[in-house]
């Protein structure tokens, strides 16, 4: 039996925080592809391990440092496992976690990772890398891609970066940096390339999607006008886009929900609170009310649209009357699903530096647990009203189940059916028949 010796190095990313680091994390793995290295699914088997990381709450920063403690031993193992540090963290703390973690040899910033083969070489050569800065150029034009592999049916493209919005708690505009968007041309043909790799769906994403402002030829474009191009890209089946800010939804993207057939009716749009006194103080820039007729506007233009939202509970300040508004709000709107979290106060905020009393932290998670509870009645009510009627489902993978596959809906409901012909990446005409706690299941129709 002859063995055949490869070189190639082993690379394990694990990924924190939101979609746009599992869409670096893609592009990460590829530009490491070019200096040698495949994907492992365990740090055991690694000779380099990057944690994607994310700075948004106290919890999930600390998490990385956790993460980091777990390494040791594997490193201690194995003197030439290379440790890396990217994503948000990297950004916010650089310099700290070399110093709190001497075994990290690489760390490096968001806007930075078309510089990671140059880094790893750095690395290699046992010399600490670090890179936060934040380059004018496009990083995603000077990240080589691999051999067109065959991808997942549903895939992420980011087209917008940063943000300028400052809300008061949020530390996105200092790790991301400032509003940038990806120029037309670029974006299309990343497209029409991840349709030739068997992609049908994909969610264009930006900290503040829909404020893109893409160069083309002969001015800009809206977000409206970009997922009207992608539109007619043929075998491009579904187009979605997240997080949009509420000051940011122009007239031709409200529209687009009533109008171009491929972009699926879900659409995220936090607001944060119901209180304009709170609102006021996060830095909004728009009141409940504002958010109330937006949302109207929506919903005449698609009826039947999935909302999303993100809420914080417990901002400074916040009494009793602001959160039963922001109960009020969420009443009022009916969302088909909404994330909640409790304040965090980060370094280098407005709203942490300013250092107004804390809500009691017992006070905080009981009306955590409210909404939350609110929330879940509603997500679930939303469900329960899909029971019966007729939905597309973009099937992704088979399910737990013997001969069962699991897709989402146009809503983004994960749907099961069971004993059908159906193959990754069909899309099919399905009568939900039953609801669970996070799945419909369903029978093929068509
Ligand atoms: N527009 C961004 C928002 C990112 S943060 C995007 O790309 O999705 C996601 C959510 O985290 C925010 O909408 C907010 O509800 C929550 N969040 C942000 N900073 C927070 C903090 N300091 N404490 C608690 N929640 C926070
Ligand atoms: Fe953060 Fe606000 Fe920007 Fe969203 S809009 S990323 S919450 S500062
Ligand atoms: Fe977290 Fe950075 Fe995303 S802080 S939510 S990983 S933009």
């Amino acid at each position: 039996m002859s063995e055949t010796k490869t070189d190639t190095k082993k690379l394990y990313i694990k990924t924190y925080g939101c979609q746009m680091n599992v869409y670096d994390s893609e592009r990460m793995a590829e530009a490491l592809g070019g200096s040698g290295y495949t994907e492992v699914s365990s740090p055991e088997e690694a000779d380099m391990i990057l944690l994607n990381t994310c700075h948004i709450r106290e919890k999930a920063a600390e998490k990385v440092y956790s993460e980091l403690g777990r390494y040791k031993d594997l490193k201690d193992a194995k003197p030439g496992l290379k440790i890396g540090v990217a994503g948000c963290v990297a950004q916010a703390e650089g310099e700290e976690i070399m110093r709190r973690q001497p075994m990290v040899d690489l760390v490096v910033g968001p806007q930075s990772y078309h510089k990671l083969p140059q880094l790893e070489a750095k690395a290699g050569l046992g010399v600490k890398a670090l890179d936060t800065d934040f380059p004018e150029e496009d990083k995603f034009e000077h990240l080589k891609s691999r051999p067109k592999a065959r991808r997942a049916p549903a895939a992420f493209l980011t087209v917008q970066e940063g943000c300028d919005k400052f809300c008061a708690f949020c530390v996105v505009p200092y790790t991301r940096g400032a509003e940038v968007s990806r120029p037309v041309t670029r974006v299309l043909s990343e497209a029409r390339d991840l349709v030739e790799r068997g992609v049908r769906e994909i969610t264009l994403l930006g900290q503040n999607v829909n404020a893109y402002h893409g160069a083309a030829e002969g001015g800009t474009w809206g977000l409206a006008r970009l997922i009207r191009a992608l539109a007619e890209v043929e075998g491009l089946e579904r187009i979605r886009f997240t997080t949009s800010h509420p000051n940011d939804m122009e007239d031709d993207l409200i529209a687009a929900h009533g109008d171009c057939g491929k972009l699926m009716p879900y659409l995220h749009l936090p607001v944060q609170s119901g209180s304009d006194r709170i609102l006021k103080a996060m830095n909004r820039k728009h009141r409940a009310e504002d958010y109330l007729r937006l949302i109207g506007r929506i919903r005449a233009a698609r009826p039947d649209i999935a909302l999303s939202g993100d809420f914080i509970v417990g901002f400074p300040g916040e009494s009793d009357q602001d959160f039963e508004d922001t109960m009020a709000l969420v009443r009022e709107v009916g969302y088909a699903s909404a994330f909640s979290f409790k304040y965090s106060p980060r370094p280098g905020t407005p709203a942490a530096e300013k250092g107004d009393r804390m809500v009691d932290p017992e006070v905080a998670s009981e009306r955590l647990h409210r909404l939350q509870a609110l929330i879940t009645e509603q997500q679930r009510a939303f469900q329960d009203a899909m029971v019966g009627r007729e939905v597309s489902v973009l099937f992704e993978k088979p399910g737990r189940m013997p001969g069962q596959m699991v897709g989402k809906s146009d809503y983004l409901h994960a749907v099961h059916v069971t004993g059908a012909e159906v193959a990754v990446g069909d899309i099919r005409r399905v009568r939900i028949i039953g609801s669970g706690p996070n799945s419909l299941g369903g029978e093929i129709v068509g």
